[in-house]
């Protein structure tokens, strides 16, 4: 049977432009390539990942009544999402980013919230009436949002995913109720712990100190090209990712915990399993230009790409 999730999280257009390299302090630099528009936020991101691999997606987010908004409302519906906890927002524009793209993939990222700010508790109690089967959260809303919805889904017995990105150190991570997985990339990890990941004892040093403050069966640690690091604080197992040309690393990482967490929910709770295939959307995703458009388009696309993996070893 399918899984229902709820993705309570944000929505963005994003505004890409490629450039050879990063600008210098008081640099300006003509940008190498076109100028896109297209629909990002991590929230977005995950939610078109979830509803590719086939999960029913119910996206419970905010954007504004404006262009970029009609676009990204009109999109999520077309890709499959339950639009129907989407919030339009008629005082706040929809959320955009800007992201710069250097020529071997990687990218920073500066993000106007707008509407996603002011996810309400009460959107986010409404997106419950759907009866999901797991929660799926990340930090680009408001922290009374994303504490009510995990409270909610704690209260019911439902699984809570945490992609912990973008990082917010001001977030009380110890107010969370406990969590299934909560999964951080490198940066995060050292912002929220003060921990640099230069090797497996500051990673596992990292795990331990996030267990302290985050009550979760899993921590996982996204390594980028380099797969994942996942610890449930007695053991732990680094998880190797596929070789793939880096074109553009947006939303990677929101695809992989997406990825990741549907997995889990099918497979019985196998999280080793879970973060392999998270690995595998993860690459699929690096391997083209954008954020929500990078992201696989089918659970066929992804069982290929792994078949073919396993016939290159
Ligand atoms: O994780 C990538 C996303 O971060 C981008 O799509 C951008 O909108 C920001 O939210």
């Amino acid at each position: 049977m399918k899984k229902r999730v709820l993705v309570v999280s944000s929505a963005n257009m994003d505004i890409t432009m490629p450039v050879r390299s990063m600008p210098a302090e008081g640099e300006t630099l003509l940008c190498d390539g076109s100028i896109s528009y297209s629909p990002g936020g991590k929230g977005a991101n995950s939610a078109v990942t979830f509803a590719a691999l086939g999960a029913e997606t119910v996206f419970c987010a905010r954007i504004g009544r404006d262009s970029h908004g009609e676009t990204l409302y009109d999109y999520y519906k077309d890709v499959g999402i339950d639009v129907s906890h989407l919030v339009i927002d008629k005082d706040h524009a929809t959320g955009c980013a800007a992201v710069v793209v250097e020529s071997k993939g990687q990218n920073r990222i500066l993000c106007y919230p707008g509407a996603n700010k002011y996810l309400s508790e009460s959107d986010v109690e409404e997106g419950f009436l759907s009866c999901p089967d797991a929660l799926y959260l990340q930090m680009e809303i408001g922290q009374d949002a994303i504490l009510a919805a995990a409270n909610y889904a704690y209260r019911h017995e439902i699984p809570i995913f945490l992609d912990a990105g973008p990082a917010r150190a001001d977030f009380p991570l110890d107010s969370l109720p406990p969590l299934t997985v909560f999964s951080p990339n490198e940066t995060e990890t050292e912002i929220y712990t003060g921990i640099a990941l230069t090797g497996t004892d500051s990673m596992l040093a990292a795990s331990m100190e996030l267990f302290r403050r985050v009550r979760a069966e899993y921590i996982v640690i996204k390594l980028g090209d380099r797969g994942a690091f996942v610890c449930n604080g007695r053991h732990f197992k680094f998880i190797t990712s596929y070789s793939v040309r880096a074109v553009d690393t947006t939303a990677a990482g929101d695809a992989f915990t997406a990825a990741l967490t549907l997995r889990y929910l099918e497979n019985g709770g196998d999280i080793n399993d879970a973060v392999r295939y998270g690995c595998a959307v993860g690459a699929i995703t690096v391997s083209r230009a954008g954020a929500a458009y990078s992201v696989p388009k089918s659970r066929e696309e992804v069982e290929e790409f792994l078949a073919k993996q396993e016939g290159e070893l």
